[in-house]
């Protein structure tokens, strides 16, 4: 006879009911241990845990109700079945309300007995294994929440080491030093704030000054790195830039919000600049911005054609130039800023 792993802890003070109930659950399939009692049930309880527990209510010593308390004190998923007698109905509805599984009314019908503990004991199972899908699922959405933490902050981590590579090997390749974008990028952003430009755009404008020039990427070095002044045809080619970089990023969704500083960096505020000549305010703001921050650091920091002039000549030139090349609004943020700040800025693109 296989046990199945079936087992039921038999708790009856008639020894003839126990041994009757014991027979029964034998002879199919069951492994039984007995007791005579709440309190002796309760031991053999604790001792082996059994799935499954029939239990008579009236019983010395500790009967079936306190019995069953006790039990479902321990743990909540047992299974376990009260034997009543016909004039104990209020007992089994007690019962019941105390946590039973089921009754049954002794003399006990064999099948009522068998279905009422299969089905005590399935209930019990699926119970158990509610409660155990249930902290599976926690522990999956826990773990799936911190891992996509995880990669955002990666890719986040990832976007600006590529821009700023990027950004870096444009510069290397035109101006000559890689730290100039980064100290664009600093005034750009300082002069965006004293303009009281919000927070969430101010990644967009990051990102376009990182990548103003990609566009170069499309132009002939022959063009690009030629040490003399370049021909009518050649400026031609080199005024492509801002519509070839346009191109490149537009399509990457990531990188959208830097199109109006990569495509509109040579406007002028007087309309003379190109791709489009566009004039004042319809000129994108952080493109204005960087025009400003863009110039300053070319004045104050030698370029291959160009030497540095001080920082009170290059504040004058940009005065100067405010409602011609500049727009006079981001010209007077630009002036509020001190020079410590700038200093600042330049001194820590130096950094690692
Ligand atoms: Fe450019």
């Amino acid at each position: 006879m296989s046990t199945n792993g079936k087992r039921v802890l038999i708790v009856d003070d008639d020894r003839q009911v126990r041994d009757v109930l014991h027979e029964i659950f034998l002879s199919n399939g069951y492994k039984c241990q007995l007791a005579t009692d709440g309190r002796e049930g309760l031991e053999v309880f604790q001792a082996t845990r059994p799935p499954l527990i029939v239990t008579d209510v009236k019983m010395p010593v500790m009967d079936g109700l306190e019995f069953l308390r006790t039990v479902r004190g321990l743990d909540p998923d047992a299974a376990v079945i009260m034997l009543t007698g016909v004039g104990d109905l209020k007992i089994a509805i007690e019962s019941l309300k105390v946590g039973a599984d089921d009754f049954i009314i002794k003399p006990v019908n064999v099948d009522e007995l068998l279905i009422a503990a299969e089905r005590a004991v399935e209930r019990r199972q699926l119970l158990i294994e509610r409660r155990e899908y249930q902290i599976t699922l926690e522990r999956r959405v826990e773990e799936a929440t911190r891992d996509l933490a995880l990669t955002l902050r990666e890719l986040q981590d990832t976007y600006r080491a590529t821009l700023e590579a990027l950004g870096s090997a444009l510069d290397t390749r035109d101006v000559g030093t890689e730290a100039h974008s980064r100290r664009v990028r600093g005034y750009a952003l300082t002069i965006a704030r004293a303009q009281g430009v919000p927070e969430r755009d101010i990644k967009d404008i990051e990102h376009g000054v990182l990548l103003h020039d990609i566009g170069k990427i499309g132009i002939p070095d022959a063009i690009l790195l030629k040490p003399g002044p370049l021909t009518p045809e050649e400026w031609i080619i080199m005024r492509t830039h801002p519509e070839v970089g346009r191109r490149l990023i537009e399509r990457i969704p990531f990188l959208r919000g830097a199109v109006p500083i990569v495509y509109h960096h040579h406007e002028k505020w007087d309309g003379t600049g190109y791709p489009l000549g566009l004039r004042g305010e319809v000129i994108p703001l952080g493109a204005r911005i960087f025009a400003v921050a863009d110039a300053f650091d070319a004045m104050i920091f030698d370029r291959p054609y160009s030497k540095a002039v001080s920082y009170e000549a290059a504040r004058k030139e940009i005065q100067r130039c405010a409602g011609t090349h500049f727009d006079p609004a981001v010209v007077e943020a630009f002036l509020s800023i001190p020079e410590t700040v700038f200093e600042e800025i330049s001194r820590r693109s130096l950094e690692p």
